[in-house]
């Protein structure tokens, strides 16, 4: 399963990026807004700061709604770095433009999937990746893991080449549970993928190797 950390914030893609295990980077509205990146330009230019940290997709998201505008904005990130996804939100709008994207060889995320309906139809369009979001319906008392199995079946039944992109990950049993079920990436925050080191015996049984070499050697 591929590694992408959801976030704009440069030190956390970083700290990813050295471990060695990052795969790519995503990225949305608020996540930008979070870090104080606004104005157009600058938000065009933190993509490329970041394309130039990690070398694997970026997804930057338009915001327009129409397909004139999707289009538009589309090819302008496209044409940013070759690392550039183009993240479009799933409306009907944003599935004539996938389809655009596709016929022009442009790489797409369809985000915002909350359906199996929606991943059939982004799949349909050549969508590269599709977002569900798992802890946002999670946050509904819906699983957000049912989703992604749902997804993984359509998919293989009809052999898409569209890859499921487990986004809105809270935690390391999510990430856990969406290797289990086959997740081709998931996207989650700096926190939820350290986690995934953490164990009390890796803990206690380090402190034990080294207080016992440091008696042998005193
Ligand atoms: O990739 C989508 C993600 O940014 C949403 O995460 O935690 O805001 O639901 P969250």
């Amino acid at each position: 399963m591929k590694f992408f950390i959801d976030t704009a914030n440069l030190e956390e893609i970083k700290e990813a990026n050295d471990l060695g295990i990052l795969d790519g980077v995503t990225t949305n509205p608020s996540l930008m807004a979070k870090e104080g990146i606004t104005g157009e330009q600058n938000i065009l230019d933190h993509y490329v700061t970041i394309c130039n940290i990690v070398d694997g997709p970026v997804s930057a998201e338009v915001i327009s709604t129409d397909f004139a505008g999707i289009i538009r904005e589309g090819e302008h990130l496209a044409s940013l770095h070759n690392n550039i996804v183009v993240k479009v939100p799933m409306i009907l709008e944003g599935i004539k433009a996938i389809k655009y994207f596709s016929s022009k060889g442009i790489k797409t995320n369809c985000t915002l999937i909350f359906s199996a309906g929606q991943a059939i139809l982004a799949a349909k369009a050549g969508a590269t990746y599709i977002s569900p979001f798992l802890g946002r319906l999670d946050d509904i008392s819906v699983n957000g893991l049912d989703l992604i199995a749902q997804i993984r079946l359509i998919y293989d039944n009809y052999a898409y080449n569209t890859q499921i992109l487990a986004a809105s990950v809270r935690h390391p049993m999510h990430i856990i549970n969406c290797a289990e079920l086959r997740s081709d990436v998931m996207t989650g925050p700096l926190k939820a993928i350290k986690a995934l080191a953490n164990h009390p015996l890796t803990t206690s049984g380090l402190e034990t190797f080294l207080a016992d070499y440091a008696k042998g050697n005193a």
